[in-house]
């Protein structure tokens, strides 16, 4: 079990932190794209698990985890679109996650699954989809680690970003100490990244606007400069 990694929120202290998401990478050369934006200075791996259940789409299991456990010390940041979060988060545990995000609308014990991870030494994330209102993870927010705001329908990549979703992610963050993570995932681009970090976001998870640009490292860093939200330069 990996708990000596350590919980990777609790690690990499404060500040806006990018998080590509794998899900859009070129897996004929990931690793190749892997180190591109960790030397542009993403800060955690976001690995999409979709078990075509919960969502209508297949993707990566524990196997994948674990090869990219072995290839990177990076955080990975795992966030489970299944329908039996309780199951995955042992097998993710055991592949080498650092963190694991389920969705609340998938369990009735998101304390006791957030207890569990918390007892593994991982950081615990907890989400919703757009339709879920916020008063949602009233019980459990504090018990958290990580709260991921999705800014799109669970389920695909290159989806665009939901506007209605930023009074969520400012109602959500008002709820939440300094030490939690608000992380939001889908669409995100330097745009709307910084409307989000306007709202208190302040972990960005981008698929397309990475992967899908020529220049892997300055998409990266012109994410970075929209993390700090509009006050920042
Ligand atoms: C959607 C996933 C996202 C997705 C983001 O279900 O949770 O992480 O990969 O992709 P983009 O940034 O392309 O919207
Ligand atoms: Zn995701």
């Amino acid at each position: 079990m990996s708990t000596d990694r350590g919980n990777p929120w609790k690690r990499l202290g404060t500040g806006p932190l990018i998080a590509p998401s794998l899900l859009a990478c070129d897996f004929a050369r990931a690793g190749e794209q892997i180190d591109a934006v960790l030397a542009a200075g993403a800060g955690v791996l976001h690995i999409d698990v979709m078990d075509g259940h919960f969502v209508p789409n297949l993707s990566m299991g524990p196997p994948v985890v674990r090869k990219l456990r072995a290839y990177t010390d990076a955080p990975l940041d795992v966030h489970i679109m299944v329908t039996d979060p309780a199951y995955y988060i042992e097998r993710f545990a055991e592949a080498g996650a650092d963190s694991i995000t389920f969705h609340i609308e998938a369990t009735d014990e998101p304390a006791k699954l957030a207890a569990r991870l918390c007892e593994l030494g991982l950081g615990a994330g907890i989400t919703l989809r757009p339709g879920t209102e916020a008063s949602a993870l009233d019980g459990v927010i504090e018990a958290v680690d990580l709260v991921l705001v999705m800014t799109v329908e669970p389920g695909y990549g290159g989806q665009k970003f939901m506007p209605q979703m930023l009074e969520k992610i400012a109602v959500l963050r008002g709820k939440m100490r300094d030490d939690q993570r608000l992380e939001v995932d889908g669409g995100i681009d330097a745009a709307t990244a910084c409307l989000c970090a306007d709202r208190g976001a302040d972990v960005f998870v981008a698929g397309e606007s990475i992967f899908g640009s020529k220049n892997i490292a300055a998409a990266v860093n012109d994410l970075r400069a929209s993390a700090g939200g509009s006050g920042a330069s």
